[in-house]
C-alpha cells in the first residue's frame, strides 16, 4: 500500500527523533516517497544531513532557505505535496500547538497549510502522556479525525517504565499499511483478471497462440491493488513478474484459464478479460514431437470455451464485468455486439489499426463503450495510464 506514496514526515524534538531515520527508512523501503519536515528541536537530536541523506530530499525546518537573499522554503507547496503528513514522533509540545493552531515553527505552518491527513505517533515520558491536558489534546485531534499511532510502554528515557515510547519504526509502517488499504477506495473489493495469452498444444513442442505479453493485465492488476483491491490474476505464459501482494494463477491452455477463472469469479466482485484467448485448440494433441515427415497437412480444431461469455452467464447481481475487444479494423460495432453478447458493463476496444496498440507494447490507445451507451475515447498512452482510465471507470460505475 506504500507504493509510490507521498509521505510527509514531521520530527519534532524527542530522543524518539532517532527512531525517524529508522522510520525512513522503513517507509522507504516499501516503496513510499518520504520527505522531512523538523522543528528546530529535533535538529538537536538528529541532523538534518543524516535524513536528508536517507531520504534524498531536502530537509526543512526553517522558513527562510537563505537568508541573505531572501529566499523562503514554501511551507504550502510542502502541506499540498504529501498524500499524508506522518509526524513521528510528535512531542506533547507540539500535539498541544496543533489543538491550538499555534504557527511558532516551519513544521506548525506545514501542519496548518496541508489538505492530506495527518497522524500522529506521540513520544514523550509517562507523566507527560498521562497528563489530563495531553490526553485532552488528544482527544480533541482524534475528534478532528487526526488519529494517534499508540505509543508503546517500556523503558523510557528518564529510567521511568511505563507508556511513551515511540511505536517502533516497523509498526508504524505496519500501521500506515493498514491505514492505507483502509482508505483505499477498493478496500474489500476482489477483483479477478485474465491475462496474456494462451498456448494450445499440437505435439509435444508446437502450439497455437498469439502475440499477447500480458502487460495490459498485469498493468491493471497493478492499478487495481494501489486502489485497495484484493487482486488474482490468471495468466497464461507469459514473461512478466506480478506487483507483489497480488495472487497469481498460472495457466497454459484456455481451457485451464476457463477452469481457474469460474472459480475464481464466484467469490468476485470485479472480473475483467484481458487474456487474448484461444478460440480453437487442436481436436487431438501428440504427445511425442512430430517429425517433419509426420506432419498431418492440416490440424483439426474444436473450440475452446469463452470463459467472459460464461462469467457472464453467471454474473450475479452487484458483480461487475469488463470485457477488451482486440480488432483489426475501427471495430466499435464488433465491440458493441460483444459487450451486449457476454453481458458487460464495459467493453474496452483496442485496434492493431492505432501504432503503439493492442499486443506486445508498453502503450495502448482505447475507446471503452458502456452497456448504458455512454463512450469514452483516450489519447495513446502508456498501459500503466490506460489502467488508471479503466480503474477510474470502474470506481464511478460499480454498484455501491
Ligand atoms: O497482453 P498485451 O500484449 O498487453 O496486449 C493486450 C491485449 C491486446 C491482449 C488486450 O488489450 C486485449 O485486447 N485483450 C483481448 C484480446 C481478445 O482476445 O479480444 P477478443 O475480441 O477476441 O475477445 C473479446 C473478449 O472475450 C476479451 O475480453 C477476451 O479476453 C474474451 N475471451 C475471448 C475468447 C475466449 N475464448 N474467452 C474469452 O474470455
Amino acid at each position: 500500500m506504500l507504493q509510490h506514496k507521498k509521505i510527509l514526515l514531521g520530527i519534532t524534538g524527542s530522543i524518539a527523533a532517532y527512531k525517524a531515520a529508522l522510520l525512513a527508512r522503513e517507509l522507504q523501503r516499501r516503496g513510499a516517497v518520504v520527505r522531512v519536515v523538523m522543528t528546530p528541536s529535533a535538529t538537536e537530536f538528529i541532523t538534518p544531513l543524516t535524513l536528508a541523506t536517507l531520504t534524498g530530499h531536502k530537509v526543512y525546518s526553517d522558513f527562510t532557505e537563505n537568508k541573505d537573499s531572501g529566499e523562503w522554503t514554501n511551507h504550502v507547496e510542502l502541506g499540498l505535496w504529501g498524500d499524508a503528513f506522518l509526524i513521528a514522533p510528535a512531542t506533547a509540545q507540539t500535539l498541544s500547538a496543533m489543538v491550538s493552531g499555534t504557527c511558532d515553527n516551519f513544521l506548525m505552518a506545514v501542519h496548518l497549510s496541508s489538505r492530506c491527513p495527518v497522524i500522529v505517533a506521540p513520544a514523550m515520558d509517562l507523566d507527560m502522556f498521562q497528563h489530563s491536558a495531553t490526553q485532552a489534546n488528544l482527544q480533541t485531534l482524534q475528534n478532528r479525525g487526526v488519529p494517534i499511532i499508540e505509543p508503546d510502554s517500556g523503558a523510557l528515557a528518564s529510567g521511568l517504565e511505563g507508556k511513551g515510547r515511540m511505536a517502533e519504526p516497523e509498526a508504524i509502517a505496519d500501521w500506515m499499511e493498514d491505514w492505507l488499504q483502509k482508505q483505499a477506495p477498493l478496500n474489500g473489493k476482489k477483483v479477478v483478471i485474465t491475462a496474456g495469452p494462451t498456448h494450445e498444444p499440437i505435439d509435444a513442442v508446437r502450439f497455437i497462440g498469439n502475440r499477447s505479453s500480458g502487460k495490459m493485465g498485469f498493468a491493471l492488476a497493478q492499478e487495481l491493488q494501489s486502489a485497495g483491491a484484493d487482486v488474482h490474476l490468471i495468466a497464461g505464459p507469459v514473461q512478466l513478474t506480478a506487483p507483489s501482494g497480488v495472487q497469481v494463477t498460472h495457466v497454459e491452455t484456455a481451457v485451464e484459464m476457463h477452469k481457474a477463472a469460474m472459480v475464481a469469479f464466484a467469490q468476485a466482485d470485479i472480473g475483467i478479460a484481458t487474456a487474448a484467448v484461444a478460440d480453437y485448440r487442436a481436436k487431438t494433441v501428440v504427445s511425442n514431437k512430430l517429425h517433419r515427415d509426420e506432419m498431418p497437412p492440416a490440424v483439426e480444431l474444436e473450440e475452446n470455451p469463452d470463459i467472459l461469455a460464461d462469467w457472464g452467464k453467471h454474473k450475479k447481481s452487484g458483480q461487475f464485468l469488463v470485457g477488451f475487444a482486440l480488432e483489426t479494423d475501427q471495430g466499435e460495432d464488433s465491440a458493441k455486439l460483444k459487450l451486449k453478447r457476454k453481458n458487460l458493463d464495459f467493453i474496452v476496444l483496442n485496434s492493431t489499426m492505432d501504432q503503439g496498440a493492442g499486443f506486445g507494447t508498453d502503450t495502448n490507445k482505447i475507446s471503452i463503450f458502456e452497456k448504458n451507451g455512454k463512450s469514452h475515447i483516450f489519447e495513446l498512452k502508456s498501459k500503466a495510464a490506460v489502467a488508471q482510465d479503466i480503474t477510474k471507470l470502474i470506481m464511478t460505475l460499480l454498484p455501491q
